[in-house]
């Protein structure tokens, strides 16, 4: 089988695509990136993910495609939606990708992918015991792994803190909409990865998402009793880890 597949990541801001080296867990060539369709819907989306590959000058008819999505996904049916339409929910997105695309198509959660990505390729190799993923962006994504092994679709972003659902007050989007600076985030965060702390006692905690290139600004002012560092593979983990599930779940 081939050693490259298409890995997409949609996200609620943005669709992000590329041909993936499965071997070196690295992108081949130009990655493309489009805006997320307003409202997030099931039909726009798919459009939008058909054209992107199609701009993929790497791409070949015969290459798996794997997708990775905001929301819990089980079997290929979307479960949730948080930042996208709540038509998603209950949808055969394995199905509605696998009709656009006219291949077979695999959708997962994507903090499982990024997570899967550095488990693979970054920040987790080789690393025992339990390792918390988590990418900060539009949400709050969250991945659990024991021995490098995916507990899928723990949705620990919508952890309820202090009464609120937590994903709206540390996500990066969070900062954003409050134009918190840099400490006032870390604040936010030392909250979150404190209560995550307490209830799992993880080995390890990873931070991706595309702020986790500035993590020198932020995670150096987090309290924590397990080590806490950045993603490796950034911002392309979703793409990496989408496209290694994808030629897994063919096999
Ligand atoms: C969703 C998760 C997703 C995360 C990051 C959350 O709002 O519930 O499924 O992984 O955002 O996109």
């Amino acid at each position: 089988m081939s050693k490259k597949a298409i890995g997409i990541d949609i996200g609620g801001t943005g669709i992000k695509g590329a041909v993936v080296n499965l071997k070196s867990g690295s992108l081949i060539g130009e990655r493309v990136r489009h805006e997320t369709p307003q409202g997030g819907k099931p039909k726009d989306i798919a459009k939008v993910v058909a054209q992107l590959i199609s701009q993929l000058p790497d791409a070949k008819p015969d290459m798996l495609v794997g997708i990775c999505f905001p929301a819990i996904v089980r079997n290929g049916i979307t479960l949730s939606a948080a930042n996208v339409s709540k038509e998603w929910i209950g949808l055969d997105a394995d199905a509605l990708f696998t009709a656009e695309l006219g291949r077979p198509v695999h959708v997962i959660n994507d903090a499982d992918a990024a997570g899967v990505a550095e488990i693979k390729f970054g920040a987790g190799k080789d690393v025992d015991g339990l390792v918390i993923m988590t990418t900060l962006g539009t949400g709050i994504g969250t991945a659990l792994f024991i021995n490098g092994k995916l507990v899928p679709n723990a949705e620990l972003g919508h952890l309820e803190i202090q009464g609120v659902d937590y994903e709206g007050k540390a996500s990066f989007a969070a900062k954003e909409r409050e134009n918190l600076n840099w400490a006032e985030w870390a604040d936010r965060l030392q909250t979150y990865y404190a209560t995550l702390e307490a209830l799992f006692t993880p080995d390890l905690f990873i931070v991706g998402g595309g702020v986790s290139k500035q993590h020198e600004e932020f995670l150096p002012k987090l309290k924590l009793n397990a080590p806490i560092i950045p993603a490796l593979k950034r911002n392309n983990a979703g793409i990496l880890g989408a496209a290694a599930l994808a030629k897994k779940a063919a096999k």
